[in-house]
């Protein structure tokens, strides 16, 4: 991208207070158009004549900043005026934030040593045809703005009265221009406000606020007050055993908000950062924290802009309320990158947790452009042999790729190609895709096998060893199974962009004989899941028959963490034993999807009892209240519940297979899904001893009722069958 105004930073060091920068210029001629592009390192808020630019919140948005960084573009034309003064507030955001939760020492010295840069060009045409630009340069002004600290995991300090004494000169720098790209990803915006559901006191004699939900995003204030009187707000997911705020599990985020009044009526919230949050405990209010009312506080939930694409309803309350958590945990990880959590001290994009989600994330919104642009990243971040990171924007420098998270390079691909039918994506991600195949090979063991290596195993499954989070699956079988996986997927994508994918069918050949004959036997239920969901058995329903048994056998229960979990159901359903996948999914006892329903979540907990059963935290260190990954479990009640599948070779939904599988312990059952093709609804529901079938097709489908299919066009089509 073509790139003329200068990177500018203040002139003076401001140590942790988010400078401000202001140039003031003249309208000589009517405008017929304006417009501003903008970027920075660190995140940033321009105001134009007092008004607030756009309603992108934290822009630029989180890319790889050494290789990509994305400049936005505002029409403007509605806020200039003949005089002018444009203000750009700079926090320290992503570029800047020292992540607590994983870097090394020296890297976050580096981090809190990059400076605060800002570039802009403001394009004004004029109605005689002219145009001039107004640039980034040292004529421009410097201040230290009212935000005296802004930190993406720390909080922010903001102090109302505080008006800059004077305004100081900035300097130019050679800030990143190579790594300039157009905005590509969606915006980050304000999307919701939550009222408060409860103010209250904890035994603990503290005052807290319940917002009802948990959130992504910040609380705002309004109050009337007295400048020198503050306001501080500690955040939190849950309440403790005894009913006290509690956020240890948040571990090195300090995730606080200080405010410092001015006189008279006043609303603030957070600009530069944000928190995962249901509780909000009240440190200091004017008055006292006891003077502080509901009135007071609106949580803001702030996410990626998407638009809502699936609905999911049912006659089970838990269920709903399950749909519903899921629904949440995807907001709030979707704040520019997919992250494994809002709240604590890490907040990355996890690779494994995203490739584990994102069927359910496709389906919940229209999720293409977010993904898209994460990819690009990801292919950005690839190492030259192929490693992929266990983060993207992979900030933790890693050196080895662990099977399943690396994976997200395969897998997501091909889940956005088959959601919207759009080979760009694939096209893209391509050369990513066999890299990272190459990748395997190149750091293998065993040849046609994935042996050896540092991995993730069967994270937190529930047969994991004590002591470890890593669940009982052999590493190297997880590892191989998705080895075959991933060239499948290759094999896939290079059909469809039209490439010669011989050499890969010839690696799969021999990856699956290798597989079968390295594990002739499988010894978990995450194994039996990966052995006939990618069909590397061979006899797959004899796979789902063991994992079956296996489940009877320990109490009907799931052991799968998150590398089996999201494929579980699936094989049941898929292989005879759809009566106990719906015994699992509406299973209310720990460990199952409902447990945390009973126990109050309104988002997906990281450990299915990350509050136990005798109210105790599961841990301190691992305990996220807000963590998507197993919330895949969506996915299964569109596709197989409701029965709504894309066909391969109609992606998209250009043609569609629906196959409802109703459950009597459900009286009925919904889902919709808004595709590029129109809208498709399927419900079934129990009529006079019957299962009655609504179905509603944009395009030509196959329907399956009980075993029988049905060539269908567009319509709206109502069958029945016996209830079974
Ligand atoms: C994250 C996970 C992630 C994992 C890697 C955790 O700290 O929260 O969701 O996938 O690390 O195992």
């Amino acid at each position: 991208m073509e790139w003329d105004a200068k990177w500018i930073r203040p002139a003076a060091d401001y140590g942790d207070v988010c400078p401000v920068f202001q140039k003031n210029f003249t309208c000589q001629k009517r405008v017929s158009s304006a417009r501003l592009r903008i970027t920075a390192t660190g995140v940033y808020e321009a105001v134009l004549n007092g008004s607030r630019v756009g309603e992108f919140v934290l822009a630029p948005g989180w890319t790889s900043y050494e290789k990509r960084l994305q400049v936005q573009e505002y029409d403007v034309t509605e806020l200039v005026q003949e005089q002018n003064e444009l203000h750009v507030t700079l926090g320290k955001g992503w570029y800047r934030s020292p992540m607590p939760g994983w870097l090394w020492p020296e890297r976050k010295a580096q981090l809190d040593g990059y400076c605060a840069g800002l570039t802009a060009q403001l394009a004004l045409t004029y109605t005689d045809g002219t145009v001039e630009t107004v640039s980034t340069d040292e004529s421009w002004k410097c201040a230290e703005s009212p935000i005296r600290f802004s930190e993406i995991y720390n909080g922010e300090t903001f102090d109302a009265a505080f008006v800059p004494e004077s305004w100081n000169g900035t300097e130019a720098f050679a800030g990143p221009t190579a790594t300039l790209i157009s905005q590509e990803g969606e915006e980050i915006r304000e999307q919701e406000r939550v009222s408060v559901a409860r103010l209250f006191t904890t035994p603990a004699g503290e005052t807290v606020i319940d917002f009802g939900q948990e959130v992504t995003g910040y609380v705002e204030i309004s109050l009337c007050a007295k400048a020198g009187e503050a306001v501080e707000l500690s955040h939190g997911e849950v309440l403790d055993q005894q009913g006290n705020f509690y956020n240890a599990n948040y571990r090195g985020a300090k995730a606080k908000l200080l405010y410092f009044c001015k006189d008279g009526q006043q609303s603030y919230k957070p600009k530069m950062t944000f928190y995962g949050f249901r509780y909000v405990r009240i440190d200091q209010f004017p008055g006292g924290a006891a003077q502080a009312k509901p009135e007071n506080f609106t949580a803001v939930a702030v996410h990626s802009q998407m638009e809502r694409t699936g609905w999911l309803s049912c006659s089970d309350p838990l269920l709903n309320k399950l749909f519903d958590n899921i629904v949440w945990g995807q907001k709030g990880n979707f704040l520019d990158v997919p992250t494994d959590c809002p709240q604590r001290d890490e907040r990355l994009g996890w690779t494994g947790d995203a490739q584990a989600f994102i069927r359910t994330a496709c389906l919940n919104y229209d999720v293409e452009k977010f993904f898209t642009k994460w990819l690009a990243d990801m292919a950005a971040d690839q190492w030259e042999d192929g490693m992929i990171g266990h983060v993207i924007p992979n900030i933790l420098n890693n050196e080895e790729s662990s099977a399943a998270w690396g994976d997200a390079a395969v897998i997501c691909p091909w889940a956005i190609y088959l959601a919207y039918g759009n080979p760009d994506i694939l096209k893209k991600q391509y050369a990513c895709m066999k890299k990272w195949v190459s990748y395997i090979a190149t750091h293998t063991a065993t040849p046609n096998l994935w042996t050896g290596g540092v991995h993730y195993g069967d994270w937190l499954g529930l047969d994991a060893p004590v002591g470890t989070y890593k669940g009982s699956t052999r590493e190297d079988f997880i590892a191989s199974a998705f080895y075959a996986h991933a060239v499948k997927l290759v094999i896939k994508a290079g059909k469809v962009l039209s490439e010669d994918v011989a050499e890969y069918t010839a690696l799969y050949d021999k990856i699956l004989e290798a597989f079968r004959q390295a594990y002739p036997v499988y010894e978990t239920q995450t194994e039996c899941v990966l052995a006939a969901y990618f069909e590397l058995a061979p006899d797959c329903q004899a796979a789902a028959d063991q994992l079956a048994a296996m489940v009877k056998e320990c109490g009907t229960k799931l052991q799968t963490g998150f590398v089996g979990t999201p494929y579980l159901l699936h094989v049941l359903s898929g292989y005879g034993y759809a009566d106990l996948a719906y015994t699992l999914l509406l299973r209310r006892e720990y460990p199952s999807w409902l447990y945390p329903v009973t126990k109050g979540a309104t988002t997906v907990w990281e450990h299915w009892d990350g509050i136990m059963e005798n109210g105790d935290f599961w841990s301190t260190d691992m305990n996220s209240f807000n963590h998507y990954a197993y919330g895949a479990v969506a996915d299964w009640v569109y596709c197989v519940a409701a029965g709504i599948n894309t066909q391969e070779e109609f992606p998209g939904y250009e043609r569609v297979k629906i196959a409802p599988l109703p459950d009597k312990r459900l009286d009925w059952l919904e889902a919709a899904l808004q595709t590029r093709h129109g809208k498709i609804s399927s419900r079934w529901s129990k009529q006079e001893g019957q299962w009655r079938y609504e179905i509603t097709t944009p395009v030509e489908a196959c329907i399956v009722i009980d075993g029988r299919e049905y060539a269908v066009g567009a319509g709206s089509y109502v069958f029945y069958s016996g209830l079974r």
